[in-house]
């Protein structure tokens, strides 16, 4: 019996694909085919995969022409199939002429004629969402440049007050404008990075103008709001989730995994430290409009670990403030201590202080380590008492995490689409959950109305 093996993604099977298949199976008596997991598609930089691991799995066997479907899901796995399955061909398509060529060592290789005409990456771009980003940091730069990765995205608008600080890339957007009815006039998504003094409003607006949103945390300034704009997007049947980058990269989302799969018992303690030196705003610039605190910058950064970890029900929250004078909202460096019924937890944020940026949980087993910049990390480690049990864990991490998390604003988007709930969606995606979202509002928005905080003034 001659067994043939072949690997791809698979997303939304198409033509091409299936004369693969046929031609493949054509080859041998047995045709073993390989789908690739979500995580190896990221690992290799297909990042936009819109179909899950399960559907495109599904559409493979419903061709009927594959013997046995096994998932890939590490580099240099060809090798091990082959040499466990006993393949005797190895076939792909002529796009990947001579890059599998070193698999001969272990079978015959054949490069098959690609069907022309035809991609997953073209079905995925045939319905583009027209997107608008409003904002004025620079930070649209970066924010542009990653959403051309994205397949079935195009950023058709730009809301901004100063155009000094854009690329050319967003300055050639086809509207660029100071006006945000414009922009929500001429998009069907909004991404909202202003001054979070204007979340709550812009979200509103967007979503009573039917707008799909992605705001920048904390979407609003207290939990009553918060749960507003998410019943209003609910209503209307429109995704509403806030940006945080974090949530979405592989090495943090592993590591929560980590934790709550008990492999350092249980959490005592979460420590997050997040601070820059770059500010938001001018030396003494007070425009509350382009100033961002410290506690608005990084608050709910590094608040996530400990509402994830911990829960959103914390006994109490203190805040002790390093502020201006002039201007007790606009903080240089917060301490926020919080204590939960069994745990406790610190965040120490700041954007005119510098110190270690790292990630601590502490357990009764052992702890993790996520070394500076954690909130944008790659790596981790698990320690223990005896340095000998200690693990080290890698994941790449592209983009800071953008592009995913803008991968996973879409899925949502077609989901919602689909009549599935906000919240199903959220959940499907592995985003932040709601009630996190409501919480970290309420807590920048406590700091913001002076509750639970203690000033301490700042000399410069
Ligand atoms: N394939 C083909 N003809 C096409 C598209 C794909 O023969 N028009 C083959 C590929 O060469 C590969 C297999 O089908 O052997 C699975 O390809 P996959 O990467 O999943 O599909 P693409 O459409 O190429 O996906 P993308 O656009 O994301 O690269």
């Amino acid at each position: 019996m001659t067994k043939v093996i072949t690997y791809g993604t698979y997303d939304h099977l198409h033509r091409g694909h299936v004369r693969l298949l046929e031609r493949a199976k054509a080859l041998g008596d047995y045709l073993i085919v390989g789908v690739t997991s979500d995580d190896f598609d990221k690992q290799r930089g297909k990042i936009n995969v819109q179909q899950s691991l399960e559907e495109r799995i599904a559409a493979v066997r419903s061709t009927g022409l594959a013997d046995k479907i096994v998932v890939e899901e590490y580099e240099g796995q060809k090798i091990d199939d082959i040499k466990r399955y006993g393949v005797d061909i190895f076939t792909v398509g002529s796009d990947w002429e001579g890059q599998f060529d070193y698999l001969n060592e272990y079978c015959k290789v054949v490069y098959l004629e690609r069907t022309s005409g035809v991609s997953s990456t073209e079905i995925r771009s045939s319905v583009k969402l027209r997107c608008g980003l409003v904002g004025y940091t620079d930070y649209m730069n970066r924010v542009f440049a990653e959403c051309g990765l994205v397949n079935g995205l195009e950023v058709a608008g730009i809301c901004v007050e100063d155009r000094s600080l854009l690329d050319e890339g967003p300055l050639g957007a086809e509207l660029v404008t100071d006006e945000y009815d414009k922009l929500l006039d001429a998009v069907d998504i909004v991404y909202i990075h202003s001054h979070p003094d204007r979340h709550y409003d812009q979200v509103k607006r967007a979503l009573n103008a039917d707008k799909h949103v992605m705001c920048e945390a904390p979407i609003a300034k207290s939990a009553k709001e918060c749960s507003e704009l998410f019943a209003l997007a609910d209503e209307r049947g429109l995704v509403l989730m806030d940006s945080l980058r974090t949530a979405y990269s592989t090495a943090y989302a592993r590591m929560l995994l980590l934790v709550t799969g008990g492999r350092i018992g249980e959490v005592v303690s979460v420590d997050a430290t997040i601070t820059n030196l770059k500010t938001n705003r001018a030396p003494f610039d007070t425009r509350r409009d382009t100033a961002w605190s410290s506690m608005t910058a990084w608050g709910p950064t590094a608040l996530l670990p400990i509402f994830q970890i911990l829960g959103t029900k914390p006994n109490s929250v203190r805040i002790s403030s390093l502020c201006e004078k002039h201007d007790k909202t606009f903080d240089e460096f917060s301490r926020l201590d919080v204590e939960f019924p069994n745990a406790v937890a610190t965040a120490k944020v700041g954007s005119g202080a510098k110190s270690e940026g790292s990630l601590v949980v502490s357990g009764t087993k052992g702890y993790i380590y996520v070394p500076a910049p954690w909130w944008k990390t790659d790596y981790f480690e698990i320690r223990y008492e005896n340095p000998a049990d200690n693990r080290r864990y890698f994941y790449q991490l592209d983009g800071e995490g953008i592009r995913f998390e803008w991968v996973s604003f879409l899925r949502m988007i077609a989901d919602v689409e689909k009549g599935i709930k906000g919240e199903e969606a959220l959940r499907r995606e592995g985003g932040i959950d709601r009630d996190i979202t409501k919480a970290t509002c309420e807590v920048i928005g406590a700091f913001e109305r002076g509750e639970s905080v203690k000033y301490l003034e700042f000399v410069r």
